[in-house]
């Protein structure tokens, strides 16, 4: 099926704010400026949905996108800020935990690192965090534009390395700029929904970003 609606429902602190637990959730975990927001974007074809900001900190709550009435979106605070004081940066981790630990209809937490960089501690805490939750431990590398192929493989590794992940384990690398990887991620997405036993299948979401224009043109896919 093809998404017909996605939308905004509601910015979140506590339970009792959440939405009811109807429809599964898929969550969005990590550093603050990784790239959590614009990859709810990329993935929904959405320009603007949830608020994008080149400065660290612009999601500061839980905020829930409902995806056609099947399943949510949710994008986390993110974590490891400077600029904010300690009683602020506590509150977000308990926000965060309290999500984590008591929402039942969450099927999976992605966490996201910028491929770039090596993870650090709250990184690697988070990750350790989601694990021993009971989840699988998703990766997203993000900013995948900003490295050259010939790095690709090495950062990859590196990021593995650095947060104890599985040989064989899911790690995506995703550039919500040019889009690379949206399919991958698609593909997971849907075979998640088919795991926790819901009927959800969505199409891989072909958006019109000009590189994939170009590669159809060219008889590529
Ligand atoms: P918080 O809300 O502060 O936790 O940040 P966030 O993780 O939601 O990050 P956000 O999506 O707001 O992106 C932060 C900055 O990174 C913005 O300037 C984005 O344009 C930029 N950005 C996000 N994804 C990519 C990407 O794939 N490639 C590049 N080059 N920039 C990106
Ligand atoms: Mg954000």
């Amino acid at each position: 099926m093809k998404i017909k609606q996605s939308s905004f429902i509601v910015s979140a602190v506590e339970p009792s704010q959440y939405p009811p637990a109807d429809i599964p959730e898929i969550a969005f975990a990590g550093r603050s400026n990784v790239g959590k927001s614009s990859l709810l974007n990329m993935l929904l074809n959405r320009k603007n949905l949830a608020k994008t900001s080149g400065r660290p900190g612009k999601t500061q709550t839980i905020n829930f996108f409902d995806v056609d009435q099947l399943f949510r979106i949710v994008d986390l605070p993110g974590y490891g800020f400077a600029r904010v004081s300690k009683s602020h940066k506590q509150r977000w981790g308990e926000y965060i935990e309290t999500y984590l630990n008591t929402r039942e209809n969450l099927i999976e937490v992605f966490l996201l690192v910028d491929i770039r960089h090596t993870p650090n501690e709250l990184d690697k805490m988070m990750y350790d965090y989601i694990v021993s939750a009971g989840f699988s431990g998703y990766v997203v590398a993000t900013k995948l534009d900003k490295v050259k192929n010939s790095a690709l493989m090495s950062c990859l590794n590196n990021i593995k390395a650095t947060l104890g992940v599985a040989e064989n384990h899911f790690i995506v690398p995703v550039s919500s700029t040019n889009r690379k990887g949206k399919y991958k991620l698609w593909d997971r997405l849907n075979t998640l929904f088919q795991m926790a036993g819901y009927d959800i299948h969505f199409e891989r979401q072909i958006s019109n970003a000009p590189h994939l224009k170009q590669a159809k043109k060219k008889g590529k896919k």
